[in-house]
This record gives C-alpha cells, structure tokens and sequence, in this order.
C-alpha cells in the first residue's frame, strides 16, 4: 500500500506554510498524496495582533488532536525557528504526545523537516539538530534532504539562500519581509519529491 504522508507545519507569519506548500507540489509531481495540517495557535490574540501575524489559512486543517496522525506513515514537519528550537506552538503539541510516545505509536514511521529563520545563522541548522532529541524519543525514523539530488541548489552561493541537507529553510529578514525565494522553494519541492521517492519504497500494511 502507498504510504500515508502528512505535513505539519506551524507558521507565524506564512513563510513556513509557503515553503509546506512547495514540499506538497513535490510529493505530488513524484506521484503522491500528501495532506497538509497547522498546528493550533497557542497566543492569545492580542499578543498576535501585536506581532503583526495575520490569520491563519482556515482551509488548511488544525491538527488539535496528535492521534490523527497514527493514521499517517511519515511526516514532513515544518519548524520555523525560536532561538535555534521549536516554537512553543510545536513544544506544546509535541507535550500532548506523551501516551504516543509510551505506547511507540510513532516508532518506525519517517520523518523529514523542513525550517525557517530570520537571518543566516539564525538557528536553522540547530532547530532541525534540536528535533533530533524529540523524533528520536518517538522513535521516528529522520529522512534528511542530504545532497543526492540537491548538491547544485546546496553548493550555488551566487545569492542568499535557505536550507541545508538538514532539510529545506527560507530566510524571512529581520523584519519578516522578505519571502521564500525561487532557489529556496525548488529546495522544498525537490524535498518533497526525494521523500516520497524513499518512504513510498517501503511497504507499508
Ligand atoms: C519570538 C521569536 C523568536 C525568534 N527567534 C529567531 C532566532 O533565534 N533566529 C532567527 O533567525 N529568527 C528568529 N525568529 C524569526 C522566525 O524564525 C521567523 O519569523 C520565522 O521563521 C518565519 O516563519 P513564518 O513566517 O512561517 O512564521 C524569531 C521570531 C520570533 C517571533
């Protein structure tokens, strides 16, 4: 059976859902099926309102219950960074998965990442080592972008660029204007396509 793909991401200010998006278009062009979830926001929205986030995309599913995703057979997770980690919007779903995570309801299904910062040095390479801790507490198998097909994207420095073989990255600026670049969305896309290309290998009951 085809594997179950699912990406999860969390974005403030819509870089990261612009990045799940191009890792979508990927799974889909290698031929495969993916469905896309946000994870629930966990400011109150006058500090939101503050930050200057906008609303979040209602068309895409908020993924409130962890459980959902024992359904799936592996994950791309979309992290835009805080001080080289998770955001607290992804610590506290990864603290609803507590029963997941006695039981193995996680163990042995694949995982990919993909992250976002503000600046070159900005933590996107400590954010994805910083999930290492929690997939493998999950038991979750980590599926890297590595340079197999990326090694032109990954070596051009003709201009500024997220992503590592960690996964794909987008650089947002100081002040968050900036948006995913060309470069760094065909970065995404041909994550999605590699991912699929390794899990849908593997035979799935
Ligand atoms: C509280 C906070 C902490 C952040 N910490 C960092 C940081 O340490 N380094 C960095 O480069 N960007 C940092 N950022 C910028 C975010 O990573 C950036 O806004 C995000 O990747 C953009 O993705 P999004 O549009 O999907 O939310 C921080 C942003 C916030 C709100």
């Amino acid at each position: 059976m085809a594997p179950k793909v699912a990406i999860v991401y969390y974005s403030m200010y819509g870089h990261i859902k612009t990045l799940a998006e191009a890792e979508a278009k990927g799974i889909r062009e290698a031929g495969g099926q993916v469905d896309l979830y946000q994870l629930p926001e966990t400011l109150p929205t006058e500090v939101l309102e503050k930050m200057h986030a906008p609303a979040k995309d209602a068309a895409v599913p908020t993924l409130d219950d962890p459980q959902k995703l024992l359904e799936y057979d592996a994950f791309l997770f979309g992290i835009p960074t805080r001080y080289g980690n998770f955001p607290g919007q992804w610590k506290a779903f990864w603290d609803k998965t507590g029963g997941i995570w006695q039981t193995g309801g996680f163990w042995g299904k694949f995982a990919g990442l993909f992250v976002g910062s503000a600046t070159m040095g900005g933590g996107q390479e400590s954010t994805a080592l910083a999930a290492m801790s929690t997939l493998t507490h999950h038991g979750l198998i980590f599926v890297p972008l590595g340079y197999k097909t990326t090694f032109a994207l990954l070596g051009d420095l003709s201009e500024v660029r997220g992503g590592s073989p960690w996964g794909a990255g987008t650089f947002s600026g100081g002040d968050g204007s900036r948006q995913p670049s060309a470069k760094e969305l065909e970065l995404a896309t041909e994550q999605g396509r590699s991912f699929w290309g390794h899990v849908s290998k593997h035979n799935f009951a």
